[in-house]
């Protein structure tokens, strides 16, 4: 039997709760109903992105950038089950007294790496935070596509990278030496990393200048 647990985390979109399904460890999330938003186009809005997370998750699997498997879809509910894996957000890695400093340059660079691949394979994340990826001391796993989108243009890829360098910014006083290292990692794997790194330093300069 299906059964409820431990809450991961409970953001502005979603709740994510632990539980077994069939016998496997899950977690299921769910997208609640947001009232300030009219019925139907909360409803589209919803469904919408369950069904983004759903198609880019395998996408990007395919793509050989590791994902969580997804064991249920229940569109009445606005909810998906996704294998349970077992590491901890970047965000526990990187920052202050987060292990050394040479350590988390690696970390960035297999982060880099990610992400390079991924954009290669014409996806883009769309909310790509440290806490959108799981480390489980071996590999990374990437969550939460569901603001990605499939043959995005530049500018997608730019807005990713831009993400990154303002969390990496916020997490940590390392954050040139750990985004330099992201960079080489983006750039082993993603031959257009010129014209995205491009974008995303025009992304900053319109931002700054606003
Ligand atoms: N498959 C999984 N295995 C283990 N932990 C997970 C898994 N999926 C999510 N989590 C945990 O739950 C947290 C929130 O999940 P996720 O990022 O998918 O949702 P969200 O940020 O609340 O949703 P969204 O940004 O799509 O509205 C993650 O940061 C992670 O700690
Ligand atoms: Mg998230």
């Amino acid at each position: 039997m299906d059964r409820p647990g431990r809450i991961l985390a409970e953001g502005a979109e979603a709740r994510v709760s632990e539980e077994e399904f069939l016998g496997v460890p899950a977690v299921r999330k769910v997208r609640p109903e947001k009232a300030y938003r009219p019925g139907d186009l909360d409803r589209r809005l919803r469904l919408e992105r369950i069904r983004t997370e759903v198609r880019l998750l395998r996408e990007a699997r395919r793509a050989g950038v590791a994902t969580p498997l997804v064991l249920d879809v229940d569109e009445d509910a606005f909810s998906l089950v996704l294998e349970r894996l077992p590491g901890r957000p970047l965000t526990e890695f990187l920052g202050p007294g987060a292990g050394p400093l040479p350590k988390q340059e690696g970390l960035c660079r297999q982060w880099g790496a990610l992400l390079g691949r991924l954009h290669a394979s014409r996806i883009s994340h769309g909310d790509l935070t440290a806490s959108n990826v799981l480390w489980d001391g071996e590999r990374l796993t990437l969550l939460d596509l569901s603001l990605g989108s499939r043959d995005p243009e530049v500018e997608e890829l730019g807005i990713d990278l831009h993400l990154v360098e303002e969390d990496l910014n916020t997490l940590s006083a390392e954050a040139p030496r750990l985004l330099e290292a992201f960079r080489s990692g983006y750039e082993a794997t993603f031959p257009g990393a010129p014209e995205s790194q491009a974008r995303a330093q025009e992304i900053r300069g319109r931002i700054r200048y606003a």
